[in-house]
């Protein structure tokens, strides 16, 4: 069941989203050759408990982390790791979840490491226009459906593929709430769009093949199949009668 929002609900998911903006404003800085994601999700998980929130992927399912960090071909659910220490030229997909006071919003975005080569910009730019078509589209769509369309026409036409396995979804009062919000689809297909929805559109797009597996050892850790370079954006939307506003 889809649980729609009302104004003070969407002003606290609105709080914690900020949380995670700030984070992102930060983290311009902090990501560059020679850190390590450990360090970077420490400091991730300190801003968050600094401002009396929580981070809402630690123990969700047993992760073990405040963030996913998703270095190149690792698509998303990247652990944090000491030994992760990123290189001029790596794309680092960071994606964070913000409790506060029982209101949860979810954000990501994909990181260039020093100088980025042209194709891997390409990539980067076509997965952010595609987030960013979808919540326009958010405005007059009446179907999930045609948020889904909206993000894989972006995708396909730079000549990139969207993972299929992973979705966007339904945000606010939990971390992941119905409706589904697949990166991929027909428009006029899917839940039906109502003022108040509030979702999480995350296109997660890949340079080759959109098939990815799952890291055997930690089970977390998805990558593509081909090994070539995915990215990945998120933000928190709420839907409205007359307008969208991006929560994150
Ligand atoms: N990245 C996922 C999302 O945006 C959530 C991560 S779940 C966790 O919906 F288990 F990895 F924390
Ligand atoms: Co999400």
């Amino acid at each position: 069941m889809i649980r729609l929002k009302g104004p003070e609900d969407i002003e606290k998911i609105r709080q914690a989203g900020q949380i995670i903006k700030a984070i992102f404003e930060i983290l311009q800085e902090k990501v560059r050759p020679g850190v390590d994601t450990l360090s970077l999700d420490g400091f991730i998980d300190d801003f968050i408990q600094s401002h009396n929130a929580r981070p809402a992927f630690k123990d969700y399912m047993g992760y073990p982390a405040a963030s996913c960090i998703s270095v190149n071909e690792e698509v998303v659910h990247g652990i944090p790791s000491q030994d992760k220490v990123l290189k001029e030229g790596d794309i680092v997909g960071i994606d964070v979840g913000v409790e506060l006071g029982g209101y949860y919003a979810d954000a990501a975005y994909t990181f260039g490491v020093g100088f980025v080569s042209e194709e891997d910009r390409r990539l980067m730019e076509a997965t952010y226009n595609a987030l960013m078509n979808a919540i326009n589209k958010a405005k007059t769509a009446r179907y999930i459906g045609d948020i889904s369309y909206t993000i894989q026409r972006t995708v396909e036409k730079a000549g990139f593929s969207v993972v299929r396995d992973f979705i966007g979804h339904g945000v606010g009062f939990e971390i992941h709430e119905p409706p589904a919000v697949p990166n991929y689809g027909r428009p006029g297909t899917g839940d039906r769009i109502k003022p108040g929805l509030v979702i999480a559109i995350e296109p997660m797009v890949n340079a080759g093949t959109w098939e990815v597996d799952i890291d055997k050892d930690d089970k977390w850790t998805v990558r593509t199949k081909d090994r070539k370079k995915s990215a990945h954006y998120e933000h928190t939307i709420a839907i409205l009668e007359k307008e969208v506003i991006i929560l994150t």
